[in-house]
């Protein structure tokens, strides 16, 4: 016990320098924001240890919103949040604040269209910079009930203050309790707008004329003239259903419809991989992680476009799963009936608080991704350091399971 409140003590005095540092620096300027957007590896451990995760491991969406609109801004940024100071690690729920930012991407109304269309397209108005939950570039993560923290809807853009395109912005993360810092920490907030339908669709009035004409002509409908068009009015889009609504039963899903016409059309590019044609693609190569550097590819995971247009799956939800390739004794992978990115391991921490988003899975080939778990534990790769969590060594050996 004793040993306790000497640890205690020191562990308080590490985060009151800390804070005192951070208070002396001007606001977060010497630890949040590095040279350039925060490359520095700097994240800040005190009473608690935060962990930043992206919901998904790319968000893409359109940069002209003056014809049709595929996907809006909406990035989506969660944190756990441990408090270390106990005998055992706590996970956090109450009684701290959590904040974010988007290093060096402060504003998005200058950078994209969004703002000039988005009553045509969602039915309702949008403030310049606010995204469709309310969220903007900066603000608090709510506590979701289930160990985390969340801010929905991000209306990020992949266009950096200075004007640089930059797909792997650095969220900051700041957790405080009355008012002072217990962490720090840097996540990639991922977002690209490289869809190149014009690859293909390249009619005199520009690409997405080609693309609604092709629409009109093929199916009877009247689109070029309905402008600016959300698809997913028509052809549900499950993570637009909110908005959008469902769609017209009678019609294939977007990801259905996409996949299953587009399949058979892919012979007229040669990518390396088909699916850069529609998802970014050539230059983000937003597979970027352990799997992409062991040979991988988007195909080794979700098949061809015919199998993804199968009529058999659920868009957004049958989606692979670390433990289909994945075996090993005494490990668990994906909670039943749990997407990777809703699941926990380790009594209670997320996956992704560990191994990062999916197609990002640490240690990846963007420098950015790795920054978090260098700052935290001094290398790159899957959080594998007790002691960031556990102020006591653990008498029991690792266990990669929900409970223990
Ligand atoms: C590999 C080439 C290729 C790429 C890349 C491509 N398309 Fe197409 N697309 C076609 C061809 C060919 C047609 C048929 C045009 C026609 O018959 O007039 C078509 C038709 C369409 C149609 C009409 C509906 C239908 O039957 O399919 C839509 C809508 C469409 N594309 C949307 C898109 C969007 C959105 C993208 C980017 C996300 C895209 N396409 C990327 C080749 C491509
Ligand atoms: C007003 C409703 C409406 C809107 C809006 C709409 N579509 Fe369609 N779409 C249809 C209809 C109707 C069909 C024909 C479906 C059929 O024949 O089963 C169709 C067919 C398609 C197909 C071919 C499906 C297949 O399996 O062959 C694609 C691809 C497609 N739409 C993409 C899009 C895209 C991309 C957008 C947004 C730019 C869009 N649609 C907007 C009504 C719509
Ligand atoms: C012609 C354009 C196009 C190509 C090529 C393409 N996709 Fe897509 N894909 C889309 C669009 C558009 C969406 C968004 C659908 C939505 O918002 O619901 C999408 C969504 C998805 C989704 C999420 C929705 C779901 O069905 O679960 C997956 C997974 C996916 N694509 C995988 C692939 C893979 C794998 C490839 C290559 C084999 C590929 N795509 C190639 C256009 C394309
Ligand atoms: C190592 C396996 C793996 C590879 C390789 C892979 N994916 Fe995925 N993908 C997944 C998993 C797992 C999910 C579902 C994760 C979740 O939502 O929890 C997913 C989900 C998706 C989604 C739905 C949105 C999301 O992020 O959840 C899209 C779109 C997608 N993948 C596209 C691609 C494309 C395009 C490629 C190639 C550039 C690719 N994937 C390569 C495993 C993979
Ligand atoms: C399609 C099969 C497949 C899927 C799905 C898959 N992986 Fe892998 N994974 C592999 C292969 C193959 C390797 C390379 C193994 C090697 O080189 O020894 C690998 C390597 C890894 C590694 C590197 C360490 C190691 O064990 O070699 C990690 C970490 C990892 N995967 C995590 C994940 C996570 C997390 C998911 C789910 C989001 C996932 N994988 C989904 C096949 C898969
Ligand atoms: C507290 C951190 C932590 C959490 C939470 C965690 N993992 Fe892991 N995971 C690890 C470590 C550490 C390893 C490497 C173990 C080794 O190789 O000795 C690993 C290994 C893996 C592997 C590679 C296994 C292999 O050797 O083939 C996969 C896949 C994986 N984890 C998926 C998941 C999934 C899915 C979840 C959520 C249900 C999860 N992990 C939660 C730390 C974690
Ligand atoms: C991301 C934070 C985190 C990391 C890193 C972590 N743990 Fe844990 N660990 C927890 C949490 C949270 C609990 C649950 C504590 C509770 O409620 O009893 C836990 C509980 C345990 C338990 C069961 C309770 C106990 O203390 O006997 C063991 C054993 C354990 N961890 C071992 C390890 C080992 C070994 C490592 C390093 C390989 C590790 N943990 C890394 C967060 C973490």
């Amino acid at each position: 016990m004793v040993r306790w409140a000497v640890m205690g003590a020191v562990i308080a005095l590490v985060s009151l320098l800390l804070a005192l540092a951070v208070g002396c620096g001007g606001g977060l300027g010497p630890l949040g924001l590095g040279g350039d957007e925060g490359m520095n590896t700097m994240a800040v451990v005190g009473n608690m240890v935060a962990f930043g995760m992206s919901e998904l491991g790319m968000h893409c969406m359109n940069q002209d919103f003056s014809k049709l609109m595929i996907l809006p801004p909406f990035n989506t940024l969660r944190a756990q949040v441990v408090d270390r100071t106990g005998q055992e690690p706590e996970i956090v729920r109450s009684n701290v604040t959590v904040n974010f930012s988007v290093l060096g991407n402060t504003r998005s109304a200058d950078k994209t269209n969004f703002w000039d269309f988005e009553e045509a397209l969602l039915g309702f108005p949008l403030a310049a910079n606010t995204g469709l939950t309310g969220t903007r570039l900066s603000g608090p993560m709510h506590a979701t009930g289930d160990g985390r923290f969340e801010a929905t809807g991000i209306p990020l853009t992949p266009v950096m203050d200075k004007g640089t395109v930059n797909p792997y912005p650095l969220g900051s993360i700041v957790v405080k309790k009355a008012g002072t810092i217990q962490a720090i920490t840097k996540t990639v907030v991922p977002v690209s707008w490289e869809i190149s339908c014009n690859l293909c669709h390249t009619g005199a009035q520009g690409t997405d004329m080609d693309i609604l004409q092709a629409h009109d002509r093929l199916h009877h409908t009247d689109l070029q003239n309905a402008t600016p068009v959300a698809c997913g009015r028509c052809h549900e889009q499950p993570p637009l259903a909110g908005v959008l609504g469902s769609g017209s039963p009678a019609l294939p899903t977007l990801s259905r419809a996409m996949h299953r016409s587009h399949g058979p059309r892919m012979k007229l590019v040669s990518l390396p991989v088909n699916c850069y044609a529609c998802h970014p693609g050539v230059t983000t190569k937003c597979l970027r992680d352990v799997h992409r550097q062991a040979g991988m590819t988007c195909l080794s995971c979700h098949g061809s476009m015919a199998a993804v247009a199968s009529a058999a799956r659920q868009p957004w939800v049958d989606e692979p799963a670390c433990g289909s390739c994945h075996q090993r004794s005494g490990f668990e992978f994906e909670e039943p009936g749990k997407l990777f990115r809703e699941s926990r391991g380790h009594n209670g921490i997320y996956c992704e608080a560990c191994h990062n988003s999916p197609h990002a899975t640490v240690p990846t080939v963007t420098k950015a991704d790795n920054i978090q778990n260098i700052g935290l534990q001094g290398k790159a790769g899957t959080i594998d350091k007790c002691s960031l969590c556990h102020s006591q060594t653990p008498d029991e050996p690792f266990n990669h399971t929900l409970r223990d």
